[in-house]
């Protein structure tokens, strides 16, 4: 039976990760997968993290299964900081999801049984989106969204293309710090999305994966917040892995914003049935740290502290690519405005590939930077290989 299966396509960002053990060269630099490391390219735990983990495993007295929504604490204490109090209790049912892929396909999974049939993705967006929603059984379109060596979005070719959205579509938006582009939305343009699915009787599913790690956590959700506040329904996949370092744990959260609270619980009980037949329920000791966390306020102020210093030093490290490149004769000022974990850098797939083999520089096919992966001496070398090439 198994003789008529071929190896499946290699995932273009895990993929890179055996290339980059197996290079012993001491210039390597690894700029592939979003995992946020320290000057000492160690990806460390937060202390916050420590010290809720030590807790958990203090406290918790039995193994035996949470609800099918997972655990109930994290859900409204990661609903309250995404949302707002006032926005989190009106209409938003939640359930704990395996990270936020498993956010990404349920909610796929549920527009799907809703009766909708295409998404539409931004161009670039994550490589992992389109088959997520394939396996779901969406068609995925794209919109144009970015030009490398720009600064910002590019709203005008945007819109244009969305001039095709049809009613019952629903469109994926970067919540913030897109992945993996850097470029953001404006608050006005997020009102202005927020209209557009209104008026196309569209709907928007937001995905955050770094919230926290732009501008600040408020400042970076300010934009999801206003959307959700003005349009009746809407998608909402939360990651904890960045925000909280928490990746292998596998602590996500898929939100529903229902015309009321009592349409969110049937779209909840519609994703919890089908996760059901997938995972049937979420891992519980990531969520429970998260939870603590966030359930003690001298806690939560130690993350957010360890969370800011990470974010800092990631645009910290923008300005001084930036300016480095300048001494290069590279122009890449535009890395300077842009937000998060990622950019682009101007630079084909063949040019990918030689930095690899040549000066042992590894990032995705894309030219997409993970910007905490970058040292002073990183930074030398990058811009020096690039201004070579
Ligand atoms: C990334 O984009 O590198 C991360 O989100 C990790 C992943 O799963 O691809």
């Amino acid at each position: 039976m198994f003789e008529v299966l071929e190896l499946p396509p290699a995932d273009p960002i895990l993929s890179l990760g055996g290339l980059i053990q197996a290079d012993n060269r001491p210039e390597k630099l690894n700029l592939g997968i979003g995992v946020y490391v320290d000057e000492s390219g160690a990806s460390p735990v937060m202390s916050a993290v420590r010290e809720a983990e030590r807790r958990v495993l203090e406290s918790q007295v039995s193994k035996a299964y949470l609800s099918p929504q997972g655990n109930l604490s994290f859900l409204d204490r990661l609903g309250t900081l995404v949302f707002t109090p006032a926005l989190w209790s009106s209409r938003i049912s939640a359930m704990q999801t395996v990270g936020c892929v498993a956010a990404l396909r349920m909610g796929a999974e549920v527009l799907s049984l809703a009766g909708v049939r295409r998404m539409w993705v931004s161009n670039p967006t994550w490589p992992i989106h389109a088959p997520i929603f394939a396996a779901a059984g969406l068609e995925t379109l794209e919109y144009p969204y970015y030009e490398v060596g720009a600064a910002g979005v590019d709203w005008a070719r945007m819109l244009e293309s969305l001039g095709s959205v049809e009613p019952g579509d629903a469109v994926l938006l970067h919540g913030c710090c897109h992945n993996p582009t850097g470029a953001d939305f404006t608050p006005e343009q997020w009102n202005e999305l927020a209209e557009f699915v209104t008026r196309k009787q569209a709907i928007a599913f937001v995905d955050i994966a770094y919230a926290g790690l732009g501008r600040g956590w408020d400042e970076d959700l300010r934009g999801v917040r206003s959307l959700v506040e003005r349009v009746e329904e809407a998608v909402v996949a939360v990651s904890c892995s960045k925000s909280f370092g928490v990746y292998r744990e596998r602590a996500g959260a898929l939100f529903f914003v229902g015309r009321d609270a009592d349409q969110a619980a049937v779209v909840v009980a519609n994703g919890l049935s089908i996760a059901r037949t997938s995972y049937s329920m979420p891992p519980d000791h990531g969520a429970a740290t998260v939870a603590e966390i966030l359930g003690d306020p001298a806690l939560t102020a130690q993350w957010r502290d360890e969370l800011e210093a990470m974010r800092v030093r990631m645009s910290t490290l923008r300005i001084e690519l930036a300016d480095e490149a300048a001494r290069a004769g590279l122009d890449w000022e535009y890395l300077r405005s842009q937000q998060g974990m990622f950019s682009l850098l101007p630079l084909s797939p063949s040019e990918v590939v030689r930095l690899r083999t040549e000066r042992a520089i590894y990032m995705p096919v894309n030219a997409r930077i993970c910007i905490p992966g970058l040292s002073p001496e990183g930074i030398r070398h990058l811009t020096r290989s690039c201004a070579e090439l």
